[in-house]
């Protein structure tokens, strides 16, 4: 109840004369750098006290518990007993039954348990031999609806079921970077090089055909040059985890979205979309990995473009709120407006010059709802599963205290010690993010298995052609 006596609430009696006073003259460019280097110098404070990640990211251990719980099915006991009789196997650290395992160790005990231990039981996760990575591009236009927690989230997932993962982070915010720990110097250790060597690669092209015509070069400058030297190998790094590089990001690599349509503008042939997807094929990329993870920015440009035509599979997390829905749905008709004027230019060029069309296909799409509440938007998520019917996932990532909360040294679930927690907290916000990967897993075995019934079917065509 109002006692009269209530003061006014703030936004009123504001003396625009007192509020000039308060300020400071207006601002030139130039103050940004000011504020630039006072943040270098708090950055420099906060990270001696502590506060900064040391960029020597450690992977915590794994105990006999977890590991026969989540990663390998076997019984304790079992486990146990294995070990002691295999004395070379790793033993793991720490008092009593308990013993604690690095991730090395536990890939190598995998190992093991595959070659000798119970037929039929699925220690190692099934991957077709001889068929690429599959790539998976996790994006929205809409800023924070979780696609680089849901990517990190995955690309640890898929490495603790014992896969090969290589994250690339094409935000140039480099939240990824920071949570796989790398370390990014300039543009140079990120995508760009890659990018720039594919237009390279193109001008080349173009350049032997304008000699071979008589007509002068189109300029070639020293990024370019340099870029031709380069290849995905050299700008990928190792991570705390045993079995996840990184191709990361820094806030130099935001240039790419100036420089690619001036190289596009510059080599109007140049399909620009297909760099990334090229520097991962024709480095062999996709043949040194099993799981490709690509975290976007949110925003449609030129590196998410690039992201979208790399991938086999396109992952959209939103959140179940009208404004996030409604977002999304404008993110997909960017896509199909932008994807559709790319296949339209592309094959009027194709025809004229007798080729064969092109066209954009994923083998997979699916939209994941995020940091989902069940008490406040059961509806609401109802509504828009029913909207975006089988391109949506009916599985819900739930919101957990575990995301977001845990420490610099520490991202996500799969990092955090289960100790330190509250064990309902722990088995909810797990298994939020193991049935994301399941969601996920499934889409990638399927499209596998598609694949290799495809080639197997063409392989039989091969022979039956060659024997008549
Ligand atoms: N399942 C979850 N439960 C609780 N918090 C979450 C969950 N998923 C994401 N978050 C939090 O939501 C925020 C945004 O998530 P995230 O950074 O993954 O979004 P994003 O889409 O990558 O953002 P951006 O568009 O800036 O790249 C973060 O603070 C993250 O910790
Ligand atoms: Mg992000």
């Amino acid at each position: 109840m109002s006692s009269g006596k209530d003061p006014l609430p703030p936004y009123f009696s504001i003396d625009p004369a007192k509020a000039a006073r308060r300020l400071a003259d207006p601002i030139d460019t130039a103050r940004f750098a000011r504020a630039a280097a006072f943040a270098a110098r708090g950055r420099q404070d906060l990270a001696e006290r502590g506060y900064a990640p040391d960029g020597n990211k450690r992977l915590r251990r794994f105990s006999t518990w977890e590991i026969c719980r989540y990663l390998i099915p076997v019984a304790p006991a079992h486990f146990r007993r294995v070990l002691r009789r295999f004395p070379d196997l790793p033993q793991g650290v720490g008092e009593g039954n308990s013993k604690w395992f690095t991730l090395e160790d536990v890939l190598r005990l995998r190992d093991h348990f595959a070659a000798e231990g119970a037929a039929g039981r699925e220690y190692r996760p099934w991957r077709p031999e001889g068929l690429p990575a599959k790539t998976i591009a996790v994006a929205n236009f809409k800023g924070g609806v979780g696609k680089t927690s849901t990517a990190a989230h995955l690309a640890m997932s898929a490495a603790l079921d014992g896969y090969k993962v290589l994250v690339v982070d094409l935000d140039s915010q480099g939240s990824m970077t920071s949570i796989m720990g790398g370390t990014v110097a300039d543009e140079w250790s990120t995508a760009f090089p890659l990018l720039a060597k594919d237009y390279a690669l193109a001008l080349q092209d173009e350049n032997r055909v304008r000699e071979a015509a008589g007509q002068p070069p189109l300029p070639f400058d020293e990024t370019l040059t340099e870029a031709l030297t380069i290849t995905a190998r050299d700008v990928i790094q190792p991570t705390h985890w045993p079995n996840i590089d990184l191709l990361g990001a820094q806030l130099n690599l935001y240039w790419a979205e100036f420089q690619v349509p001036v190289w596009r503008m510059n080599l109007r042939g140049w399909p620009l979309w297909d760099a990334l997807g090229n520097a991962l094929r024709n480095d062999r990329i996709v043949n040194d990995y099993d799981i490709i993870l690509l975290d976007t920015p949110p925003a449609l440009g030129y590196l998410t473009i690039n992201a979208l035509a790399a991938a086999d599979i396109l992952l959209v997390p939103l959140g179940a709120s009208f404004l996030e829905f409604d977002s999304t749905g404008r993110f997909f008709d960017m896509l199909y407006s932008t994807f559709a004027s790319v296949e339209d230019g592309e094959n009027a060029a194709r025809r004229r010059e007798g080729l064969p069309e092109m066209r954009f296909e994923w083998d997979a799409v699916r939209a994941i709802i995020t940091r989902f509440d069940a008490a406040q938007q059961t509806d609401l998520a109802n509504v828009i599963q029913a909207y975006f019917g089988d391109f949506m996932t009916t599985f819900r990532q739930d919101v957990t205290a575990m995301v977001g909360q845990a420490g610099e040294q520490v991202n996500g679930i799969y990092e955090a010690d289960y100790r330190e927690f509250n064990r309902d907290t722990y088995v909810r916000g797990r298994e939020t993010f193991d049935r994301t990967w399941a969601e996920v897993k499934e889409l990638i075995l399927g499209t596998w298995w598609r694949d290799l019934q495809m080639e197997q079917a063409e392989r039989a065509a091969g022979t039956e052609q060659a024997d008549g």
